[in-house]
């Protein structure tokens, strides 16, 4: 897990826009995993500004991670709206190429299994932007959630119903009890997880996550399992974290066949890497 600690989180979002911006230079076709929540707006924001100057993101498809069962088609609390608005719109995506999970499917298992075929016939997704809930939750897997899950329904616990009744006017009647998210072994099959995450109330979940032992407690610590996880956090989310040093360390030791220079993605990296080692 690569750990890169910002300043703030308008830094948070131009470090992750700055490694997405490189993939899709390389690679437009490239498939995003798209989060809701505060945590990826600057990042998003970011995006956008590159976007304005010229980073084309016409052929980017997107998959959303997780949307509420039950509300009103159009609600604008649903992630299919707050995708809409927040990514659709900001970077300018084919919305023919950005799907969401439905929430209200007639048949919402076959909807998770149909979610998930869709993914794969998608080539998998390229870089996955994560955020992370205060209880350690990736998507809506919450903690218990199994670490190797696919796409498909939970019961949303009481902390983030009550965490998330800030987009319900405070209003916790009205936050659903249920969602549809992918599992962590869909976001564990993404090629690079991205998790972004700012503030005091994220520095016990992000240590957990980084440093803490890995289990279904946490479910974000599932990620010390994947292959090219990154992790970028402002200096207050970064402040549970006991080997920061170390991180501070690689950050600015990265070899230059690390670094992304324009038009690289990580896989380049990874082969222009391979071509210097063997
Ligand atoms: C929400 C979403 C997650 C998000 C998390 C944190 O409920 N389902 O995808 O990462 O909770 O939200 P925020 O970034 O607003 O703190």
């Amino acid at each position: 897990m690569e750990i890169i600690v910002t300043p703030n989180p308008e830094a948070v979002g131009e470090y992750a826009a700055r490694r997405i911006a490189a993939l899709i230079e390389n690679k437009p076709d490239a498939v995003l995993g798209v989060a809701t929540g505060s945590s990826p707006v600057p990042t998003y924001q970011a995006l956008e500004r590159k976007v304005r100057t010229g980073l084309d993101m016409s052929q980017v498809s997107a998959f959303a991670l997780d949307e509420y069962v039950g509300l009103d088609e159009g609600h604008p609390q649903s992630y299919a709206e707050v995708v809409r608005r927040d990514v659709t719109e900001r970077l300018e995506l084919d919305p023919n190429l950005v799907h969401v999970p439905s929430g209200h499917a007639h048949d919402i298992l076959a909807a998770c299994e149909d979610y998930e075929a869709q993914i794969r016939e998608a080539g998998g997704v390229d870089i996955q932007i994560l955020g992370i809930g205060a209880n350690g939750h990736i998507g809506f897997n919450e903690p218990s959630s199994s670490l190797s899950g696919r796409t498909r329904v939970k019961t949303l616990t009481p902390k983030t119903r009550k965490d998330n009744a800030r987009f319900f006017d405070n209003d916790l009647s009205q936050v659903p009890t249920h969602c549809i998210t992918q599992g962590i072994g869909t976001i564990l099959d993404s090629r690079v997880a991205l998790l972004v995450a700012t503030g005091e109330g994220k520095a016990d979940a992000v240590a957990a996550m980084a440093e803490g032992p890995m289990g279904a407690f946490c479910p974000a610590s599932a990620l010390q399992l994947h292959r090219r996880a990154v992790v970028v956090v402002d200096e207050a989310a970064a402040s549970g974290l006991k080997n920061r040093e170390y991180y501070d360390f690689v950050r600015d030791h990265r070899p230059d066949w690390q670094v992304e220079p324009q038009g690289r993605d990580e896989r380049t990296v990874t082969s222009a890497h391979r071509r210097t080692t063997t």
